[in-house]
């Protein structure tokens, strides 16, 4: 088992990753205070539910941990604040008090739900992550919680950071395989913006990361972790460098926009969104060919697209940047890589690079 610490101006947190160590969730709690007194509520979706729920459950309750559990149908649908009420409810009436402990076992959609709930309920409760999707070592870190509003997604949302984070590694051998590329790109990304060695290593080690060896596996997780966890405990409120997270993610949000998330998974998205980012570095920044290169490499070996489907627009995609919430008055402002393992922030790029680079990465489904 590997662990690392979380430490941002409100709060210091483990994050646990290993093969098998639900098991230890008695003893993380304890570790962290957490009392057999106090009532536990599962929060997971209908399809983490049938894998893996009844097992955590029964885990808790041996150790003598009274434990509820709330299913929500699986998919980003169920962000919404009608669940949350619901949620709320189902708390309510199993008892819960501010004493009391949220488990969020799924992906990010359930972390993010599970999270919001936890930061309102009765003002707020700890809640714990257990995140079951490759891509969850990012949104289980760093505590942003929240759901969609119709008008946008994750307009509503809160910062509350868990009591802890508990990755056990086996839970991925149920994820379906899209969802598996789709979480490597935020590892990838996450070796991108900061961590050269990272990078190598990803592409030295693809195929046995595809194939989820345990020790591989966790290994990426630990060091994506790590990554998000240097620059959360830096800027916990997205003051400044946090923003960095977002690398491809400008381009990536555009395209899920104007698809109406219906033709990408959110790491395909991205992706392409770094594709994108790296192009566009090289022409606003005068980064080596190299950049490109191998980025476009490792994502294409990681078996995700590097083009989006030509029929999007060029100008609908531009619109979508625009409206993107992280667009300041209408200015562009990218996140932009010198070198391998680098990214800064820039602002104002110009929207005839951005078109420019747009043709570039326009193209079949690669
Ligand atoms: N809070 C943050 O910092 C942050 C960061 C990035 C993304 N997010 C959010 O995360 C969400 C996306 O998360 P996601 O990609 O994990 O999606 P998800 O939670 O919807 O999970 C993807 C699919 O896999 C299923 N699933 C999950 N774990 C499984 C398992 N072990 N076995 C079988 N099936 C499993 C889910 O039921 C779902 O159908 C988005 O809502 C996004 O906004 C949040
Ligand atoms: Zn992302």
């Amino acid at each position: 088992m590997k662990t690392l610490t979380v430490s941002t101006e409100s709060s210091s947190y483990p994050i646990y990753i290993g093969s098998g160590i639900y098991a230890q969730l008695p003893s993380f709690l304890s570790a962290a205070g957490v009392g057999t007194e106090r009532k536990l509520m599962l929060i997971t979706d209908s399809h983490v539910s049938a894998h893996f729920a009844e097992k955590v459950k029964k885990i808790l309750n041996d150790a003598g941990y009274q434990t509820g559990i709330s299913v929500v149908p699986a998919g980003e649908e169920s962000k919404n604040l009608t669940q949350v009420e619901q949620l709320i409810g189902a708390c309510l009436e199993f008892g819960l008090d501010r004493q009391s402990v949220i488990l969020a076992l799924g992906g990010g959609v359930v972390g993010d739900l599970a999270g919001f709930v936890a930061a309102t309920y009765m003002r707020g409760i700890p809640f714990i992550q257990l995140p079951t999707t490759l891509l969850a070592h990012d949104s289980s870190v760093g505590g942003k919680v929240g759901v969609n509003h119709p008008l946008g997604k994750n307009y509503i949302g809160a910062f509350h950071q868990p009591l802890m984070v508990v990755f056990d590694v086996n839970v991925l051998s149920t994820l379906p395989r899209r969802e598996v590329r789709s979480g490597y790109a935020e590892v990838i990304k996450h070796g991108l913006i900061w961590d050269r060695s990272f990078v190598e290593w990803l592409e030295k080690h693809t195929e046995a990361l595809l194939a989820l060896e345990p020790e591989k596996v966790e290994e990426a997780i630990y060091r994506g972790c790590q990554v998000k966890a240097a620059v959360v405990s830096q800027d916990e409120k997205e003051e400044g460098i946090r923003a960095i997270l977002n690398y491809g993610h400008t381009i990536g949000h555009a395209l899920e926009a104007v698809s109406e998330y219906r033709s990408y998974a959110h790491g395909e998205a991205v992706a392409i969104g770094m594709a994108g980012a790296a192009r566009l570095s090289t022409r606003v920044l005068g980064s080596p060919g190299e950049l490109v290169e191998r980025t476009e490499a490792l994502l294409q070996a990681f078996q995700l697209p590097v083009r989006y489907q030509e029929h999007w627009p060029e100008n609908q995609i531009l619109q979508a940047m625009k409206r993107d919430k992280k667009a300041r008055q209408g200015v562009y402002t990218f996140v932009l890589s010198a070198r391998i393992g680098e990214v800064e922030i820039v602002r104002g790029v110009e929207e005839t690079q951005i078109r420019e680079v747009l043709r570039e990465i326009r193209g079949g489904k690669e």
